[in-house]
């Protein structure tokens, strides 16, 4: 049995594998076809913080796959507090074929997966966001053919999202730059992660946005405040003046550079609207890959061939 909780524990054959396996699901389902290859199954998911995407793509997934899903909030389930988490776990294994489980803690999902019998999924922790960065490569790979040898600057905060990804380009042959505020690059416990899985490479961090998108394929940002900072938004909003994604900086990338941004945007913050909305922007359709990015992944975990 296997748990979905870091890139870095897949191999590239087998990430391709679940990029290859979404295409196929992505392509059935344009065709009307929703094979019930999960019919019976049941997909728990335990959620500390709010979420749209991942709830509602995870939750579509289970029901166009003929199987269910039971939603849990923390106010009526707090994961490890009314209970333990072993005993939490363990339980819940007894009752659903698999787990995605959204925290503030990552070790929280650690530990919950460590006595879980049934694969757990990370649906996004304050250390990384594997389901998003999956979904992310399958809409670079469909706006570029191929992935290997792809630029893609994330400009703004090193933070959940920006580390999946870094993992991501690295198992896909991409290259990865981190523009970011000096005090807001990865921390070392990722970057020691990093090494250990790509020894010798370090991903680029500048402090320079525009000299960090003038090769890029594709330009990424996410929120500069994430879940749980909330108290730090007064000073991050300070520290990222300068980072934000607007037409002036698009304009210094090549002309089909693309944009992505794994959302909720705050239009006037980390981007313009003109970006968000504009012709270079694949937000929606990159939210949309986000199911099919996740059928995979619950196809795979749950040895489901098609
Ligand atoms: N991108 C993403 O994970 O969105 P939600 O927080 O809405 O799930
Ligand atoms: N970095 C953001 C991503 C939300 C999907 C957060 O953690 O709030």
């Amino acid at each position: 049995m296997r748990h979905f909780l870091h890139l870095i524990d897949f191999t590239t054959s087998e990430l391709e594998g679940l990029l290859n396996l979404a295409t196929k699901l992505k392509a059935d389902l344009a065709k009307g076809l929703r094979p019930a290859l999960l019919a019976g199954k049941v997909l728990g998911l335990i959620f500390e913080k709010p979420s749209l995407r991942t709830r509602v793509s995870f939750e579509a997934a289970m029901a166009q796959l003929g199987g269910s899903s039971i939603f849990l909030n923390s106010t009526e389930n707090p994961i490890g507090s009314r209970e333990s988490i072993p005993d939490q776990a363990k339980t819940l294994s007894q009752f659903v074929d698999a787990l995605v489980l959204r925290t503030f803690a990552h070790k929280t999902i650690e530990e919950f997966a460590e006595f879980s019998t049934v694969p757990v999924i990370n649906g996004l922790s304050d250390y990384n966001h594997p389901c998003q960065a999956l979904a992310d490569v399958l809409t670079i790979r469909e706006a570029f053919g191929d992935l290997k040898g792809t630029t893609l600057t994330f400009v703004g905060d090193g933070n959940n999202v920006a580390r999946s990804l870094a993992v991501a380009c690295a198992r896909f042959g991409m290259k990865f730059i981190l523009a970011a505020p000096r005090d807001y690059g990865f921390p070392e416990e990722f970057l020691t992660n990093y090494r250990a899985a790509f020894p010798g490479e370090t991903p680029p961090h500048v402090t320079d946005p525009s000299q960090a998108v003038s090769a890029a394929d594709v330009i990424y940002t996410d929120v500069w405040t994430s879940m749980g900072q909330e108290a730090e938004a007064k000073a991050r909003t300070l520290a990222f003046q300068g980072f934000q994604v607007d037409e002036t900086l698009m304009a210094k990338a090549p002309g089909h550079a693309k944009f992505l941004h794994c959302l909720p945007a705050h239009r006037g913050e980390e981007v313009t609207a003109g970006v968000a909305d504009g012709h270079q922007s694949l937000i929606f359709a990159q939210a949309g890959n986000r199911m099919h990015a996740q059928k995979a992944i619950l196809l795979w975990l749950l040895g489901k061939k098609i």
